[in-house]
């Protein structure tokens, strides 16, 4: 029988953390990243110290245009891992969005975690931080409840994430999306917050991206395909040999590619800042995204499983070789800064082959 309430909520949040960390759970391969090479500069005309990776947020000074994508929340160890990401983000100048706060709007059934959230920014006043809830149940919730549900956090932006595929397959899943787009819009025009929409591994076909022109998103984050699959982490709870695990496999590739997710973005919804994240594992991948013309590089898996290195300061040196190798990649394109490099055509290329 299927447990329902706090108890099924709790385990549904650690199982994922124990799937996500499962390689077979991840689109390896499937970014696009590969194929898209930087022009290497011989000549960079530049010396190592001038180049910078400070890259502002939402009108936010940010000394790197990094962030840790949203993660975790509504489980016993969440403030601890959210506590160990959220120093390090804010002692490295990293954005951190915080997990799905489905709890907060929900809470009379869960429980709420605001006490959680106070206590986080009490204790990380600087820290550039996002909220979360799900469209599926932000469609269901009206202004208020949203505002209630995220308020103790002080957040600087909303992501609102869309995950059609992973309510499709799950099987405690809420596949509702009616009206997705409707509210999406009311909910931009009624927050004082900026709102993001951010997807969870699927990405953005430019058909989805024109629906949202005049939506009034702050950002997009396409979290495109290549990293954490949501279909394949919901197969592997389902039952064996049930339907659902069969379809996880069936749909084990299913999704936009990151780096096509961002070009889409770039096409259709011009003047709108580009985030990208899915399956960006190293600093190179992330200079490739913003080549393609992507403001700010989110990482989830990567984040997670330095956060949960036993090894003393193994989340900051992760997060210092990602600098490092973005900065690498900056210097030897000639660039300063990550200005230099964004959506500047002359200095990527894709392979066919
Ligand atoms: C353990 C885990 C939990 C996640 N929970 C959420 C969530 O609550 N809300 C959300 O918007 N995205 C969530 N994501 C998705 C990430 O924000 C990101 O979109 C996705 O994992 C792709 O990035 P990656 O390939 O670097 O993992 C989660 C990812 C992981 C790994």
């Amino acid at each position: 029988m299927l447990q329902t309430g706090p108890e099924l909520f709790e385990e549904r949040k650690r199982d994922h953390i124990r799937h996500a960390l499962d390689d077979r759970n991840q689109a390896q391969g499937l970014s696009g990243l590969d194929r898209v090479r930087l022009v290497h500069e011989a000549l960079p005309e530049l010396d190592w110290d001038q180049t910078s990776l400070a890259e502002p947020c939402l009108g936010r000074r940010l000394s790197t245009p990094f962030y840790v994508a949203g993660m975790t929340a509504g489980h016993g160890q969440a403030p601890i891992l959210n506590d160990a990401l959220a120093a390090a983000c804010e002692a490295r100048g990293w954005a951190m969005g915080v997990g799905s706060q489905r709890r907060d709007l929900e809470r009379a059934e869960f429980g709420s975690a605001r006490d959680d959230w106070k206590s986080l920014r009490a204790r990380h006043p600087d820290l550039v931080v996002f909220a979360n809830l799900g469209i599926s149940q932000v469609i269901g919730a009206t202004d208020q409840d949203v505002v209630r549900a995220i308020e103790a956090l002080e957040p600087q932006a909303l992501c609102v994430h869309a995950n059609a595929l992973q309510e499709a397959i799950q099987p405690e899943g809420t596949p509702r999306f009616a009206g997705a787009l409707d509210r999406l819009a009311r909910l931009c025009r009624a927050l004082d917050v900026p709102v993001v929409l951010k997807e969870t591994g699927c990405g953005f076909s430019a058909r989805t991206l024109e629906r949202l022109r005049e939506t009034g998103l702050a950002a997009i984050d396409v979290s495109g395909l290549g990293g954490t699959h949501w279909g394949r982490i919901e197969g592997a709870r389902a039952p064996l040999q049930s339907p659902r695990a069969t379809a996880a496999q069936t749909f084990a590739d299913w999704g936009v590619s990151t780096a096509e997710s961002v070009l889409n973005a770039r096409r259709a919804l011009p003047g709108t800042e580009i985030w990208a994240s899915g399956g960006v594992r190293s600093g190179l991948d992330a200079a490739k995204l913003i080549a393609l013309g992507a403001r700010r590089v989110g990482f989830a898996r990567p984040a997670l499983e330095a956060a949960k290195d036993p090894a003393p300061g193994g989340l900051v040196r992760w997060m210092e070789t990602m600098e490092f190798e973005l900065r690498t990649a900056l210097f030897c394109t000639g660039c300063a800064t990550p200005a230099d490099l964004r959506g500047n055509e002359e200095l990527w290329t894709v392979s066919t082959g």
